[in-house]
């Protein structure tokens, strides 16, 4: 690749919304990759910001950044992801954002009944979580009633 075509890290920063530290610690993350310049400087392919796209999206939406690492070592390395190569991870990631948009979903319409935390302090709890018995069920301590996702540490 032409050395023209080669953002510097600056330009990378601005056009993604990322600091420069963030995008340091991503690569030591292994998240991104850079090359270096005649003068150390860190250079990155253009196609790099489809993958902080990617990085900030998943992590708006809960993902941990060993979950993104995941995801994102699917994609080849040494070229350009083909259209082919994001397919293959929209189609694994769909079953992580289906678990996740159901988990708001019930967060959602749920968050004004028991959820079964402990706290009695709802009309609701009464008939739903008597003598707090979700604390039995929940195998583990906070909500018994919200989906695990909602629930893990
Ligand atoms: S909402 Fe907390 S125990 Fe019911």
């Amino acid at each position: 690749m032409r050395t023209t075509d080669l953002l510097p890290i600056s330009e990378v920063a601005a056009r993604s919304g990322f600091a420069a530290s963030a995008l340091r610690y991503y690569e030591s993350e292994g998240l991104i990759d850079a090359q270096r310049s005649g003068g150390n400087q860190r250079r990155y392919e253009r196609n790099v910001l489809r993958r902080l796209a990617f990085i900030r999206a998943a992590s708006n939406v809960g993902l941990t950044i060993t979950e993104i690492r995941e995801e994102l070592d699917r994609l080849p390395h040494g070229h350009a992801p083909k259209r082919s190569d994001w397919q293959d991870i929209s189609n694994h990631w769909r079953g992580r954002l289906n678990e996740r948009i159901e988990a708001l979903e019930k967060l959602r319409d749920n968050l004004d009944s028991c959820i079964g935390c402990g706290c009695l302090s709802l009309d609701t709890c009464a008939m739903a979580n008597p003598n707090d018995i979700a604390a039995a069920r929940a195998g583990g301590p906070g909500a018994a009633y919200l989906p695990p996702l909602l629930r893990r540490p």
